[in-house]
């Protein structure tokens, strides 16, 4: 697992074992409703769900590919303050609005920002 993402990565686990049961909750609808409109709603709800289930296992793989950028708001400003892809604990960034400089600190598994 990539360090600093503990929290996120359970919070998108466990959002997409909702949405893997809402495809096959809807899905199972469609099957046993005999009014051809409510199989087609239900059909859709399935199509929309697997949106979902796609979107989220893609966002879990750039993560773990270390593709993703690690971005705070500035505490300060409220502009971003971005440590790029794959940051290190003790690296450090810049907000670009106040100037304010951040350390990128790990605390129980989740990432977060201390100002220097
Ligand atoms: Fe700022």
């Amino acid at each position: 697992m990539h360090h600093g993402y503990l929290s996120i990565i359970r919070m998108i686990e466990t959002d997409l074992e909702f949405e893997k049961d809402a495809v096959r909750i809807y899905n199972e609808f469609a099957e046993k409703v005999s009014d051809a409109q409510l199989r087609e709603m239900f059909l859709e709800f399935a199509k929309a769900e697997t949106g979902h289930v796609n979107g989220l296992q893609r966002l879990l793989q750039f993560i773990q590919d270390g593709e993703h950028e690690v971005k705070f708001y500035c505490p300060v400003c409220g502009w971003e303050v971005n440590f790029g892809k794959n940051p290190g604990i003790g690296d450090q960034a810049r907000c670009r609005m106040c100037g304010v400089i951040f350390e990128l600190i790990e605390i129980g598994g989740d990432y977060d920002i201390r100002r220097l």
